[in-house]
């Protein structure tokens, strides 16, 4: 039996799906005996559909010569999901932490006509996250996000699956690459605006990027994780939120003085929801340089467990969507 996919954005992410679905079909028939197609992708102007499945070099050729998907695409892309036979929607499109963007009504869509949703766009997870949840377990459908904190780093998934039964304590991390980026140069005695024009050099930083080095990016993520493993209600605008554009070269100093390193901290337990820079110890987990994600996780059997990975990346996210996928799989293999 075929499993239908929307892709909805067709970005970098969107991209490395299509990527990482053509590499993986061999690995989901001999595992599933099923076949994996995607029968429609759409970006903000185009769209590409064939309920007999698209080819996915065929759409990522066409994207990367033309900047568009398909043909232009009707504007009420939320009546295409509705009248359209699908099985999963993954979708990544771009993050609103405003309003949940378009992002937020086609999950709800999805949802509503019973169908599985995978996503990394935190605007609606940090915004809706227990209307979207309900409307998934009413519909007895899979709503998965594995990709939405720390990318590649299987933080949701080995909180919710592996630690299941057990009480999570507290998730401390570094939950933005970027941040921690232009922290680790600051570390080498640049200035902070310096290491941000660095970081933006690099393509780590986006050309306005407030949403990362104010916390907000980190904000959201503490909230997705508060409501999926701590099973809280919460949105975006209750973490208390300190970014890191006050940090000055004398505090990087003072700190290393104290062999320590000031690093942008989430921090999620039961009753705290927090980013804010900290002096962490030199050689502690969370002193780590450079642009991966980290996290420790406090459980009452396991203890600390500490994991790191590339927060983000067109096939690193790709490959957590990719998880999410195949516990689809396995489910409906049940
Ligand atoms: N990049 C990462 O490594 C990463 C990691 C974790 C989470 N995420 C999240 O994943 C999502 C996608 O990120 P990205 O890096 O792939 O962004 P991106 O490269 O900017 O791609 C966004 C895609 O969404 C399309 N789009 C824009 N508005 C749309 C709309 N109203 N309806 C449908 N499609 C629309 C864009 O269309 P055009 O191509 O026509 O502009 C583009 O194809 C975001 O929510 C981001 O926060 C990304």
């Amino acid at each position: 039996m075929t499993l239908k996919i929307v892709i909805s954005g067709f970005g970098t992410v969107g991209q490395g799906v299509a990527e990482v679905l053509e590499r993986k079909q061999d690995f989901i028939k001999r595992r599933f005996h099923r076949q994996v197609r995607i029968v429609a992708a759409f970006d903000s102007r185009s769209l590409a559909h064939d309920d007999g499945g698209l080819d996915p070099e065929l759409l990522l050729e066409r994207k990367s010569s033309s900047g568009m998907v398909g043909d232009p695409r009707p504007s009420d892309m939320c009546r295409f999901l509705r009248e359209t036979e699908f099985d999963v929607l993954v979708e990544v499109s771009p993050t609103n932490i405003e309003t949940g963007g378009d992002g937020l009504l086609f999950i709800r869509e999805a949802l509503n006509k019973g169908a599985h949703v995978i996503t990394v766009n935190k605007g609606p997870l940090a915004l809706h996250f227990r209307e979207l949840n309900d409307l998934a377990k009413k519909k007895k459908v899979q709503l998965r996000f594995e990709g939405a904190v720390g990318g590649a780093m299987p933080i949701i998934n080995l909180c919710k699956e592996n630690f299941m039964g057990e009480r999570i304590l507290t998730i401390q991390g570094i939950l933005n690459g970027t941040c921690n980026f232009i922290l680790s140069r600051m570390d080498k005695g640049l200035p902070f605006g310096q290491a941000l024009k660095e970081a933006q050099e690099l393509g780590y930083a986006e050309s306005d990027p407030s949403y990362d080095i104010d916390g907000i990016d980190s904000a959201s993520k503490v909230a997705i994780l508060a409501n999926a493993v701590f099973d809280r209600d919460v949105t975006f605008s209750d973490v208390s939120v300190t970014g890191i554009t006050a940090i000055t070269e004398d505090a990087i100093a003072l700190a290393g003085d104290q062999n320590m390193v000031i690093r942008l901290i989430g921090e999620v337990s039961p009753d705290k929801l927090e980013v804010a820079p900290r002096l962490i110890p030199k050689g502690h987990p969370l002193s780590l340089s450079g642009t991966l994600n980290m996290a420790q996780i406090n459980t009452d059997l396991a203890g600390p467990i500490t994991i790191s990975g590339r927060g983000a990346g067109r096939i690193e996210t790709a490959s957590a969507i990719f998880s999410d996928l195949v516990a689809i799989l396995e489910a409906e293999r049940q």
